[in-house]
């Protein structure tokens, strides 16, 4: 059964929450500089995150670990810039929140007043409990991230499925259940069972956004780069690819180097 899209001039988190009632799925995805994001804005998107996956994206880095606060503010006020309709999240990057609560308000405040960001995502349940309530208490908005958690990645060692096993998908559900009391308008669910993310987006009032997550959930979300096909290093099962920009890219590049070698280009008409 498909449910009519209602229009929004401008997405808010309680647009967000109004979907899930309502059974729209949410669409998000990512964005890192001005140009892309006012693609995807344009093509009526509803959420673009500025997702620290600019790391591995923009700069070529292995793991999301060394993108820096001042890095993805200036992400994130690019992207800003272009949005005129999405609500734009923003990653708060590792060692920017872990600490300290007082040290993670502080990161937030940044990412808000100097980006203009709508809200940030922070990876973690229990253990930041303290950070995102003071963050919260400022009047950000805070969106979650469980399961596999990429800022971690050291301490999991792989990029595989998480809570697998029953002892780490009961963490996650009381995870998922206290970000919701704490406040957070909604979460992403990255790389978990389809049955489990289902069960946990049934459970909970507020949008659950999967990326590797099944289709029971509230929506999805992908990096925009690889659901483009501009990167192959990529691929894990829940990528569906829709272009193959890297081939179409190529295509392009050597058609204008031959242009140039030959002289074709520029013509009479491409000069002055
Ligand atoms: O940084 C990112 O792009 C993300 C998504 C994969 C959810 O966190």
């Amino acid at each position: 059964m498909s449910i009519a899209k209602k229009e929004y001039k401008r997405i808010t988190i309680k647009s967000l929450v109004e979907m899930k009632k309502r059974g729209e799925k949410i669409s998000m995805l990512t964005a890192y500089d001005f140009t892309m994001a006012k693609i995807v804005d344009k093509s009526g998107i509803d959420v673009v995150l500025v997702g620290d996956s600019a790391s591995n994206v923009m700069a070529g880095h292995e793991t999301t670990v060394p993108i820096t606060l001042d890095q993805m503010i200036y992400h994130a006020t690019s992207v800003v810039r272009a949005i005129t309709r999405a609500l734009v999240v923003v990653d708060l990057p590792f060692g920017s929140y872990q600490s300290d609560p007082k040290g993670a308000l502080k990161s937030a405040i940044r990412i808000m007043k100097e980006s203009g960001g709508h809200a940030v995502k922070m990876e973690g349940g229990k253990e930041i409990k303290e950070s995102i309530k003071r963050i919260l208490n400022a009047g950000i908005p805070v969106m979650g991230h469980l399961g596999l958690t990429p800022q971690s990645i050291y301490k999991f060692g792989t990029y595989t499925v998480r809570a697998k096993e029953e002892e780490e998908a009961n963490k996650l559900k009381e995870d998922a259940l206290l970000l919701e009391k704490i406040g957070c308008f909604a979460i992403v669910l990255e790389k978990v069972p389809a049955k489990l993310a289902q069960e946990v987006a049934e459970s909970l009032t507020i949008p659950i956004i999967g990326i590797g997550a099944g289709g029971g959930v509230d929506g999805q979300v992908l990096v925009t780069h690889d659901m483009l096909g501009m990167t192959h290093e990529f691929n894990p099962r829940f990528l569906r690819r829709y272009l193959d920009m890297d081939n179409e890219m190529n295509l392009a590049f050597k058609r204008y180097i031959d242009d140039v070698k030959s002289s074709d280009f520029p013509n009479e008409s491409e000069q002055y």
